[in-house]
């Protein structure tokens, strides 16, 4: 039986209608959610004020650009060293082929080791890096224009090209380096190294754990290894985490203290047990006096220890217990009265369906918005920030603020009580609050993100912002800057 001509017509044209009334708004929203092929990151996204005043400051250093905020131009470099990222198969220490990037040869790179006071000079060469390379100096707190990041504070060496920086060694402890140009991708593959502030003692071990295709390390290093020390020795382990999850660390065969967190000291620090968890991108210095029976270092699941003492160490596992460093140690002055604060910033993490650069998916959201309309969280030097972290996006994130160290205040609404717990990078889990406050005392315009650096490629960035500071780097462009 045929239909009425008219009828078939009408009914083409409702369900024109209806695809329409589909497409339009995906149409929108895919198109809206396109990325430029260039910005320039000063003007990404919208200002957050944090009910301080919006401008008016500048006149300090108005219009002063990231470029200018170098370290010490003159003086002769107390550490000089070269270091050179080649794209490359090479082996692991414990002779495994790998597929990724290497600094001078190997990976990890380097240790680079210097004494609070020192200038401290990098050449950074790219022989082979194709996508372009850069080193940031994660924990230490650098002027903006040597904290390495493409497309914020520099553009991308390219293959064949050098850039040096140079900064002066100001606070002791352990921290890292690595590429922050298509990071997730060159830290990943091994574009990374050890950096420790602080002279080297008869009992230190420094202790990078990664993992290269699927295989745990342990200073590149997959199983078992040793390290020679007399019994009655006090180590200090620095324990770096270069993944991108968390970790559990901890000693066996003694018991320790965690001396230092990111690079600051602990205060009042007493012996425990507990396994310590360790945040993507965080370090921690655990110290015991090595027992008559060794003791042994222990780096997660995975078959990866360090066995540390005169004989074959103990085996076994880490306990199941963790220790919390919001209870951990004794109270210390802050330097600063954070009930006092000039800023009061909301991180708040979540997730949603939608569209990322044209990309359909499930994209994070910071504050609602998704990258790259989120907040510019603004400050003015001299301001004490108070930042309300929460994370309501069903996965943890280990978050990290580049050019501060801030203190933790309270994790879900419970007060810290230790010792003051001082971060640069501070895992966030699912449903958790964090509150932190840290001095804004180093202008320029600073990385804010997640340390599992896939998530900060998929949108979990943003940045802190002083005002009046510009940057002449773009994000994209001839450049190819792509910091995440
Ligand atoms: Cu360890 Cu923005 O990085
Ligand atoms: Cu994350």
């Amino acid at each position: 039986m045929a239909e009425p001509t008219s009828r078939r017509r009408w009914g083409r044209l409702v369900a024109l209608g209806i695809t329409l009334a589909v497409l339009v708004p995906l149409g929108y929203l895919w198109a809206t959610s396109l990325v430029p092929g260039s910005y320039n990151p000063a003007d990404m996204g919208y200002a957050d004020y944090g009910g301080g005043p919006a401008g008016g400051h500048d006149h300090h250093h108005g219009g002063m650009s990231v470029a200018d905020l170098t370290g010490p131009a003159a003086g002769t470099p107390d550490v000089a060293v070269t270091l050179t990222a080649r794209k490359q198969k090479f082996q692991l220490a414990s002779g495994e082929t790998v597929d990724g990037y290497t600094v001078n040869g190997t990976s990890p790179g380097p240790l680079i080791r210097a004494r609070v006071g020192d200038l401290v000079q990098v050449t950074f060469v790219n022989e082979s890096v194709s996508d372009g390379a850069t080193l940031h100096w994660h924990g230490i707190d650098v002027p903006n224009a040597e904290d390495g990041v493409a497309g914020v504070t520099q553009d991308a060496v390219p293959v064949g090209g050098k850039h040096v920086y140079r900064f002066k060694a100001e606070q002791a402890g352990t921290y890292w380096y690595h590429s922050h140009q298509v990071s997730s991708d060159e830290v990943k593959g091994g574009l990374f190294g050890p950096i420790v502030i602080a002279p080297a003692t008869p009992g230190e071990v420094v202790a990078a754990i990664h993992t290269y295709d699927g295989k745990r390390t342990i200073n590149g290093r997959t199983g078992s290894q040793r390290v020679e020390l007399p019994a009655g020795t006090t180590a200090r382990i620095r324990v770096i985490n270069t993944d991108n999850a968390i970790l559990r660390v901890g000693l066996l065969g003694a018991p320790y203290k965690v001396v230092a967190v990111d690079g600051r000291e602990v205060h009042g620090p007493t012996p425990l047990t507990a396994a310590y968890p360790l945040a993507a991108g965080a370090r921690v210095d655990l110290e015991a006096v090595v027992p008559a029976g060794g003791m042994r270092l222990v780096a997660g699941t995975a078959a990866v220890s360090l066995g540390i003492g005169p004989v074959d160490p103990p085996s076994g596992e880490l306990p199941g217990e963790t220790v919390d460093l919001l209870t951990y140690g004794t109270p210390a002055p802050l330097g600063f009265d954070p009930a006092h604060a000039d800023r009061n910033f909301e991180y708040r993490i979540g997730r949603r369906p939608g569209f990322l650069d044209g990309k359909p998916g499930l994209w994070w959201t910071i504050n609602g918005h998704k990258f790259p309309d989120v907040p510019m969280y603004m400050v003015a030097e001299g301001d004490i920030v108070r930042m309300t972290i929460s994370n309501t996006s069903g996965q943890a994130h280990p978050m990290h603020l580049h050019g501060h160290h801030a203190v933790v205040l309270s994790r879900n609404g419970v007060a810290a009580t230790g010792s003051p717990w001082w971060v640069d990078t501070v895992e966030v889990g699912n449903k958790q609050t964090y509150e932190i406050a840290f001095v804004a005392d180093n202008p320029g315009l600073w990385m804010d993100h997640c340390h599992n650096l896939p998530h900060a490629s998929e949108g979990l960035m943003t940045h802190l912002m002083y005002e009046g500071i510009t940057t002449p780097y773009r994000v994209g462009g001839d450049s190819h800057n792509k910091p995440e």
